[in-house]
This record gives structure tokens, sequence and C-alpha cells, in this order.
């Protein structure tokens, strides 16, 4: 008999079954997809021996000295660290904006103080306005040229939306640093799993006490472990959507998903870099990620290269849940499901999609950690 179900094999469900276990309980985890890792699944694409990331790439960064102790009892790490690049125009910059970014978008030779108050005049264009779109928002935050060079498209792509026609609230700081600094995460700590996520993930769950079953919806009441197999037996763990968990009663909460598009080039390397953003609206994708760059200490063929195009949209049900909307509806629908879940005390819903928002995957692995120490392990 399992002390424990955890329904979801990705990063909190994986925390929660490897701490529990360590703890003496009996865990069974179940996954409706055929592998462990959720959406920080890699695999080794079969035709080149490049690790690559099917639910889109996945960088590790943490400060949270708990968690990245936690890790790596699982894995060690590259140095691998992350940097970003955007086409515009035909030309490419450093992004996130830093002073590098506005020196080469305006020609110009500013120092940091210089350039500060470049961008506030610029964004003075809105003082004393509330900002009652997107787009105002964009403006009043970094000046118009910058906004609409690098921003506005790029967003307008992700929403698939006229930024004048989007909430304000959508972004609340655009950062711009007013130093050289490119790198994209300014955690403590950042780096790729050594030997891939999957080595990684596998090391979590190799314990005696832990049984993993694949291929299995919890929410299909003919499976063997299920919502109605457990009801009043076993306590729950839920990483899948809360809203489908309830049978969408409370009204479907709004997700965007992305489509990736895949391709094996017969060049050793495409971009030159791990990820290109495309910041213009005449470019159907948002980026474009080569995997290859991910890992440049390992031996990869030199004569083919695999990149992946990213495509962002509304999702419906059946797609792939990625980046929560959140709309005031969406909200209060949450709330409703919260109150649902509240009168389930054997169910514990945990997650991206169990909480309804975005966690990276140290956020989703020191959440799992709290879970466990606060409900689970009482
Ligand atoms: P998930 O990984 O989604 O795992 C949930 C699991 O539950 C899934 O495997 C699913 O199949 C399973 N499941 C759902 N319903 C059921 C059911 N009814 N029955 C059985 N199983 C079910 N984080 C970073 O730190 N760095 C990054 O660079 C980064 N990049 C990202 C890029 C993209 C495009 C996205 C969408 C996310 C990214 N993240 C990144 C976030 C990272 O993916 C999450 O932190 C992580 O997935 C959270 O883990 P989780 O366990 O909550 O959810
Ligand atoms: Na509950």
């Amino acid at each position: 008999m399992t002390d424990l179900v955890v329904v979801g094999a990705g990063l909190f469900g994986l925390t929660v079954a490897e701490r529990m276990a360590a703890a003496g309980r009996h865990v069974t985890v179940v996954d409706r997809r055929d592998h462990i890792g959720g959406n920080a699944y890699s695999e080794t694409d079969a035709a080149t021996g490049i690790e690559v990331h099917r639910y889109g790439a996945h960088l590790f960064h943490t400060s949270n000295a708990r968690v990245w102790e936690y890790v790596n009892r699982f894995t060690a790490f590259t140095d691998y660290t992350h940097r970003v690049f955007t086409t515009h125009r035909g030309e490419v910059f450093p992004m996130p904006i830093n002073l590098g970014t506005i020196n080469q978008f305006f020609r110009s030779a500013l120092g940091p103080d210089a350039a500060r108050a470049l961008i506030a005049q610029q964004a003075a264009e809105m003082a004393g306005r509330t900002p009652a779109n997107l787009d105002e928002q964009g403006v009043s935050l970094i000046g118009r040229p910058l906004y609409e060079a690098f921003i506005r498209g790029y967003t307008a792509k992700q929403w698939q939306t006229d930024p004048r026609e989007l909430p304000a609230s959508i972004i609340s700081r655009l950062p711009v640093r007013y130093s050289y600094d490119s790198r994209y995460f300014s955690d403590t700590w950042e780096g790729l799993p050594v030997d891939g996520y999957t080595a990684w993930f596998e090391r979590m769950i190799d314990h005696p006490r832990i049984e993993v079953r694949l291929g299995e919806d919890f929410l299909d009441d003919g499976a063997e472990v299920s919502r109605a197999s457990t009801r009043g037996r076993v306590p729950v763990v839920f990483t899948g959507p809360v809203d489908r968990y309830f049978g969408y009663a409370e009204g479907d909460l709004a997700w965007r998903t992305i489509d990736f598009e895949w391709e094996t080039l017969p060049v050793g390397d495409f971009q030159g870099t791990s990820v290109m953003n495309y910041a213009d609206e005449d470019v159907p994708f948002t980026r474009i990620h080569e995997f290859r760059h991910f890992h440049p200490e390992r031996t990869y063929p030199a004569d083919r290269t695999v990149i992946a195009r990213e495509f962002s949209r509304a999702a419906v049900r059946g797609d792939e849940p990625y980046y929560p909307v959140n709309t005031p509806l969406d909200r209060e629908r949450l709330e409703a499901y919260r109150a649902l879940a509240a009168s389930e005390p054997d169910v514990h819903f945990g997650g991206r999609l169990g909480t309804y928002q975005y966690l990276d995957m140290h956020m989703a692995i020191a959440s799992a950690l709290s879970m466990v120490d606060n409900v689970l392990s009482r």
C-alpha cells in the first residue's frame, strides 16, 4: 500500500516524491506522459546526439541556497552562462537592454549617467499620464524608441494582440541595465546539468520506496491510480491543471502555449549562440533556439545542428499550457477553484498547473520543499 500519490512527475512532483521517500514513506508517482521531468524534460536527438528540450529551452538558475544545495545532490552543473541576442531590422543587439544595446541603437558612446538621462527624457513623453494600455506603459518605462524597437513587436507576437489592446499591467517593469553586463539571469548560481536533465531526474526517483507509473491519467476514472481509486484512502499531491481536476466547473483558466518548429540543418553552427530573439512583427516567430550551444563543452557533430523556432498563441483545451494569461476573470476563477480545493483536505494542489502560476524550476522546487515541510510531514 502506498502512503502518498503524487500526480505529475515534473520538478514539483519529483521533489515531493524524493523528500517523502527519504522520510520513510512509500510514494506512487503517476504521469500521463511517457516520461518523467514534466516540461523540463530533455532527450537526445537520435540523428545528431544533441540534447534537445522538447517543451522549450530550460536554463537552471537560482539564488536560493537551499535549492542549490538540494539540486546538487542529484547532478553537477556546467558553468554555462545564458546570454540572449535580438535581431531588429537586420541588426543584432544584446538583450536585455543594456548600455551596449543603447549605444549600438543610438550610435552613441554614452556612459551610465548620460544613458539614464536620455531614457528618462524619452520616457517623459508620458509624464503625468497614467498608461492606459501596454503600449503607453512601455513608452513610460523606457521611452518610445527602445520600446518600439525591442519590446513592441515581440510582445505583439507573444500575445498575438496589438499592445494598444493589451492591459498596461502585463508589464510592470522593463529592466534596463546601465552597464555592459549582458548576463540574462542575475542569480547567484546558473548552469546546465552536466549529463542532461533526464539523468538528474532519474536520480531523484531512484529509490526503493518510489514507484513511477507513466502514461496514466489520474483523472481517467478507469486508471488503476485515479481520483476515484484514491479518494478517502490515500493523500494526493496534484500538480496537473486545477481547472481540469474540477471538471472546469468554474470555467477554463486561460494559458498561452508555444508551437515549436523543429529543424535539423546541415551546418555546424546556424546562429553562433543558443537563443536569438526576433523583435520585429514581420518575422512570425518570437525566437530561435540552437541547442548545441547550451553545451559547448560537449563533442557534437561539426556538420549538423538542431534548431527550434517558437510561435506563441492562446492555448485551447488539449494544448500544452505554458504561461498563465492571468486576467481579472482568471483570478476570479482561480479563487473559486481554491475554495473547491480547500474542501478536499486530502488533495494538495501544487506546481505551476495546480496553482496557476508561472514558476521557474528553482521556484517549483522551493515550493515543493515547503509543501513537504509545512503540510505533508506534519
Ligand atoms: P510540470 O513540469 O508541468 O509537470 C507537471 C506534470 O504533471 C506533467 O508532466 C504532466 O504530464 C503531469 N500531469 C498533468 N495532469 C496530469 C494528470 N491528470 N494525470 C497524470 N499526470 C498529469 N524554468 C526555469 O527555471 N528555467 C527556464 O529556462 C525555463 N524555461 C521555460 C520555458 C518554457 C517554454 C516554459 C513553459 C517553462 C519554462 N520554465 C523554466 C519553467 C519550468 O518548466 C517549470 O518550473 C516546471 O515545469 C515546473 O514544474 P511542475 O512540476 O510544477 O510542472
Ligand atoms: Na486541498
